[in-house]
């Protein structure tokens, strides 16, 4: 019997025929089927998927027992407003990495290098004044018996996925290694599923560290962005092989994965990849 079950409800895209509206950025709904917990990891970019795909699915947002942001940019915290309306005023324990509200900027190579403000869109006041009661963390969290948020992940394995992320320091923009990157780890009887944001923290370091964090010893699977669109070619094809000898039964790499990515992964992995998007689910 399942114990458990995830299902994306934002993503930049809706790769099957569904109700669900997609949009630029990443949601999940993690559903401990043991415990009876529920968590939103993640809220989409502008509020408007995350609210219709809740609605359409028949979810009631005030069931939600915690919602884990991954990071503080907006393509993931900007429905958090979005969804703490539509519980109506009633609490709910945020937890996310204690940078959350530091201003973050990136330089879209897609857009001439222009430079973007991709923050946290709102104010920590107007979110607690709708019920946010945030739980800002940089050690691991455990949250059921088998979920944990992992806080700060050591870079201790590869390299990072940040390309081009830039944060304030001494009023001047340096390199941002998005220390704040975290994934959702979750222990499955099959091994460890690992859920990510835009995985900013690098494939490898989200993946071994969560294996050494946890009782798992193989990865099961792994869900989210890995930021892999524009990276440099040796980057993407040294990600495909270190996925390829984990051997997980599950993949569905998606967000900002890239479609050079998630095209090398399926060939590589057959039928353990899946296409991801809006209303995908897995039950383990
Ligand atoms: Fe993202
Ligand atoms: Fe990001």
């Amino acid at each position: 019997m399942a114990s458990l079950r995830v299902r994306i409800l934002v993503d930049n895209s809706a790769p099957l025929p569904t109700r669900l509206l997609a949009e630029y950025g990443f949601s999940a709904l993690v559903e401990d089927l043991e415990s009876g917990s529920t968590i939103l990891f993640d809220t989409g970019s502008t509020g408007v998927a995350l609210r219709h795909n809740l609605e359409a699915l028949g979810v009631d947002a005030s069931r939600v027992d915690y919602v884990v942001l991954s990071h503080r940019h907006y393509d993931h915290t900007g429905g958090l407003k979005a969804f703490l309306e539509m519980r109506g005023g009633k609490p709910v324990t945020v937890v996310a990495h204690e940078s959350l509200f530091k201003p973050s900027y990136a330089r879209i190579k897609a857009l001439g290098g222009t430079l973007r403000d991709i923050g946290l869109p709102f104010t920590r006041g107007e979110l607690e004044a709708l019920g946010a009661r945030f739980l800002l963390i940089r050690k691991p969290l455990k949250l059921t018996e088998n979920i944990t948020v992992s806080g700060e992940i050591p870079r201790e394995w590869g390299p990072t996925h940040a390309w081009g992320m830039l944060r304030l320091e001494d009023g001047g923009l340096v390199e941002d290694d998005m220390r704040d990157d975290m994934a959702l780890y979750i222990e499955t009887s099959e091994g460890l599923l690992a859920i990510t944001g835009c995985g900013h923290a690098g494939v490898e370091n989200i993946v071994e560290y969560g294996l050494s964090l946890t009782s798992t010893k193989s990865l099961h699977g792994l869900i989210g962005g890995l930021h892999l669109l524009g990276a440099p070619r040796e980057r993407m094809a040294a990600v495909v092989s270190y996925l390829g000898e984990k051997r997980p039964k599950l993949l569905a790499a998606t967000h900002c994965t890239g479609p050079l990515v998630q095209g090398a992964l399926a060939e590589r992995l057959g039928s353990a990849y899946k296409l991801g998007g809006v209303d995908f689910t897995c039950e383990c």
